[in-house]
């Protein structure tokens, strides 16, 4: 990137919103005992192919970095009290479906699935077969920790079906991961591959992350190329999202060695150009995955969507989130469950744990269309896309108008034909921004800047 584009982005660059899904999260509404949940699962047509999230929100140990929604347990009990209540939630869940489905994709997520022990871990996917029905060749993904794995808990994942393992890599800079509270050596990721390759599962992810303290190009550069060494088929690069009015343990890590907007930039280019000259696809803003990869593929195709795990292939009619906080999309709107004391109180009463909803309105589902595009394909047919809602072209002219300035610094460019094209991926969630019509100055508390 020309460093007067990176002026112009940092210029440009304000606090937006992550777009993982439309509207965000923010902006459900409270909802009693989960009803429109109820009537949304029982709506669901037969033979829909369903995707399930299942949350796990507990770590042994707290990553100052750390934006996700976990909880620190050094007591196992909590662990294994948390999973009869989410197995008596797949039940309940299952129950309510007309059908017990056609599970084509399923996610382990946290938090640390990895904190379950082997058995613990056999035991949840053996109340999910019971439950629902798993279509062969389902995707079944578990984001990994690599300083929880043994030879047990990776046996346990390939007798249950894992086909996809996301490690949490993050850096392999010992300077970088010791300021941040998670030391992680080199070997934990090495060991993890070799275990999980051995034992057939085959489809691996790395989560790196830039803009944490100490990162230099340098580090950066050495990152990625040990990353290279052990060849993953995906990797994220996940900006750092520094909120510590949010998340308070932020405040621990030592800010004055938090790189700056352009060091952040840089930090981005150097692993990109890295994986790029390796042969690795980018897809969407912040991943990469090797040509044969289902995700590249997805691109190639315009089948890569976005869900609140991030980017995926998965287009199912229905993704049931299980979990304390999990998000479920259905045809209807999202429905989201509670925290851990509400969770608790709800299932042990028997009800859905069940706090937000949103019902999508025809123009919500128009701006979602929009607002994927952006962040899948890093361009959009704004005016070909309303016209396939039955909206009129120029519909959104005035949003258009509004991207100007974007233009002229040529952060994203306008074609002849209508279409709109992202020419620097940070600059996509701004973009969406301008077709977000929930978001609110007063918000922007909530997000981080699109560097
Ligand atoms: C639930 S964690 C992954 C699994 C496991 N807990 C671990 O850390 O190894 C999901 C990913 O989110 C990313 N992440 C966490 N906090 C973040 C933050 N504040 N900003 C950006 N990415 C973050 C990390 O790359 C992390 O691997
Ligand atoms: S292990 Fe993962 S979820 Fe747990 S604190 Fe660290 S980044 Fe957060």
């Amino acid at each position: 990137m020309h460093s007067n584009t990176k002026e112009s982005l940092i210029d440009f660059d304000r606090p937006v919103p992550r777009y993982t899904s439309y509207p965000t999260a923010p902006h459900f509404k409270p909802d009693v005992e989960g009803s429109h949940y109820k009537s949304w699962l029982k709506d669901l047509p037969d033979g829909s192919h369903l995707s399930l999230y299942f949350h796990i929100p507990f770590c042994p140990q707290l990553c100052w970095f750390c934006g996700c929604h976990t909880k620190i347990t050094k007591r196992y009990s909590s662990v294994e009290d948390y999973l009869s209540l989410l197995i008596r939630e797949i039940e309940m869940t299952a129950d309510l479906s007309a059908h017990s489905g056609n599970v084509t994709h399923m996610h382990f997520g946290g938090g640390s699935p990895t904190i379950l022990k082997a058995s613990d871990f056999s035991r949840l996917m053996g109340s999910i077969r019971n439950a629902f029905s798993i279509s062969d060749g389902a995707e079944i993904a578990i984001e990994i920790d690599p300083r929880q794995i043994n030879e047990a808990k990776v046996a346990a994942y390939a007798k249950a079906g894992v086909t996809r393992a996301s490690l949490g890599v993050q850096d392999f800079d010992q300077r970088v991961l010791e300021s941040v509270h998670r030391e992680q050596p080199f070997y934990a990721s090495y060991e993890s591959m070799k275990l999980l390759r051995d034992y057939g599962i085959r489809n691996i992810n790395f989560d790196l992350m830039y803009g944490l303290p100490h990162q230099t190009t340098e580090t950066m550069k050495q990152t990625a190329e040990y990353t290279l060494l052990l060849n993953p088929d995906r990797i994220a690069i996940f900006g750092y999202a520094h909120v510590p009015w949010m998340k308070k343990h932020m405040r621990l890590l030592p800010e004055k060695a938090l790189p700056d907007a352009m060091e952040r930039l840089r930090l981005f280019e150097v692993a990109s150009k890295i994986f790029c000259d390796a042969g690795y696809i980018p897809v969407g803003i912040d991943h990469f995955a090797k040509p044969g990869d289902a995700l590249a593929q997805a691109k190639e195709q315009g089948r890569l969507y976005r869900n609140f795990q991030g980017y995926t292939d998965d287009k199912a009619d229905a993704l049931i989130g299980m979990g304390v906080s999990a998000i479920s999309r259905l045809p209807a709107g999202f429905t989201q469950n509670s925290q851990m004391l509400a969770y608790r109180d709800s299932i042990l009463k028997g009800r859905l744990p069940k706090e937000k909803f949103f019902t999508l309105s025809r123009e919500d589902r128009l701006r979602d269309d929009i607002i994927q595009s952006f962040m899948c394909k890093l361009s959009a047919d704004v005016g070909h896309i309303c016209q396939s809602h039955g909206y009129d072209p120029r519909y959104f002219s005035k949003e258009i108008d509004t991207l100007k300035p974007l233009r002229n610094a040529r952060l994203i460019e306008f074609e002849d034909n209508g279409v709109i094209n992202i020419v620097v991926p940070q600059a996509a969630r701004l973009t969406c921004a301008a077709f977000d019509a929930y978001l609110q100055p007063s918000e922007t508390s909530r997000h981080v800047t699109a560097t």
